[in-house]
């Protein structure tokens, strides 16, 4: 008798051929997330769930899944998961890390870009016909190439984002929770570990990277917007709530900051009403992993963790790994 995973939403093939090798595998057919009641119900006889960071992994969904040996997150952020209350069970949960860190870095550029040369505005006078030939006063927008810029959570993706830098010659600074220096952006970069304050006043773009939790919700406030220059722009691949939506919309419409490039928000799928009347603002859907190699590589990871907590095994990429000391 093989066990049983569930997987709560389409991924690539590959990762799910991986898993049938040694286990029976169901997928939620539908594209949409599985309402929560019918999650706790299927979950019920399944000893493997891989599931996706809009799944809410806490006590209720492991008493609803007795038979659980692990769960596995198709993402590398788990503010989805309680941790703590799986290890407490004994139960390993893991995400995926690497596989996606320079398509998400790739995404952050492509909003960095998108949002100083007002890709998305110009592109819908274009659409819109209206475009009467080249003018020497249109679309203006803010020089990239030896601009400063500010990483907020040097891990490995704001770590990508700021060595892609590079070509463009910008000064690097960077805020650490743990106060370490990040020692690759300090070699290649020149970069420099500043205080949050240094960070907001001196960068003219800043990236946000670091993950979310009680210490990184609601970082950029109303104060945070007010510190940045008027000239700044912010870019958002990590996590919604790390901004007040609320307030930056505010520091937008009052132009305490110049633009805002998000890939993910506040209370996904919602937007904060008004964000997107704005023109100085590049909004993709929470697209950062978003590449044929980064997905398929996301799906083979999430099949490898389960395959190996199936069996007891520690998995690559374990969220808990003291469960198996
Ligand atoms: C996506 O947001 C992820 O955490 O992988
Ligand atoms: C995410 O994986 C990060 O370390 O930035």
């Amino acid at each position: 008798n093989l066990p049983k995973v569930y997987v709560t939403r389409q991924i690539p093939k590959q990762g799910l051929d991986l898993l049938r090798q040694a286990a029976e595998v169901e997928v939620n057919p539908d594209d949409a997330p599985v309402p929560r009641e019918r999650l706790l119900e299927i979950i019920k006889d399944c000893q493997g769930v891989i599931g996706l960071l809009t799944e809410r992994i806490d006590a209720e969904f492991f008493d609803a899944a007795p038979n659980l040996k692990g769960y596995a997150n198709y993402a590398v952020g788990f503010d989805n998961i309680d941790v703590p209350e799986a290890t407490r069970r004994g139960l390993p949960v893991t995400n995926t890390p690497d596989v996606l860190t320079n398509a998400t870095a790739e995404c952050a550029w492509s909003l960095l870009f998108g949002v100083a040369r007002r890709v998305v505005e110009a592109d819908a006078v274009m659409r819109s016909g209206s475009w009467a030939g080249w003018g020497p006063m249109q679309f203006i927008g803010g020089d990239v190439t030896g601009k400063t810029l500010g990483i907020v959570g040097a891990g490995r993706i704001g770590t990508a984002m700021a060595r892609m830098s590079r070509g463009f010659d910008m000064p690097v600074l960077y805020t650490s929770s743990s106060g370490r220096r990040n020692e690759t952006l300090d070699k290649e970069l020149n970069a420099r570990l500043v205080s949050f304050e240094e960070l907001l006043e001196e960068s003219d773009f800043i990236s946000l990277h670091a993950p979310l939790n009680p210490g990184t919700r609601h970082l950029f406030g109303a104060d945070a917007f007010k510190r940045m220059k008027r000239t700044a722009y912010i870019i958002n691949t990590a996590r919604g709530p790390v901004i007040d939506e609320q307030a930056l919309l505010e520091a937008l419409k009052a132009g305490e900051i110049a633009g805002a490039g998000l890939d993910v928000y506040e209370n996904e799928p919602a937007l904060t009403p008004g964000l997107a009347e704005l023109a100085n603002v590049v909004l993709l859907p929470h697209i950062g992993s978003g590449t044929e190699s980064s997905r398929t590589d996301m799906s083979m990871l999430a099949a490898r963790n389960m395959l190996a907590m199936l069996k007891g095994h520690k998995p690559e990429t374990c969220l808990n790994p003291e469960i198996y000391d």
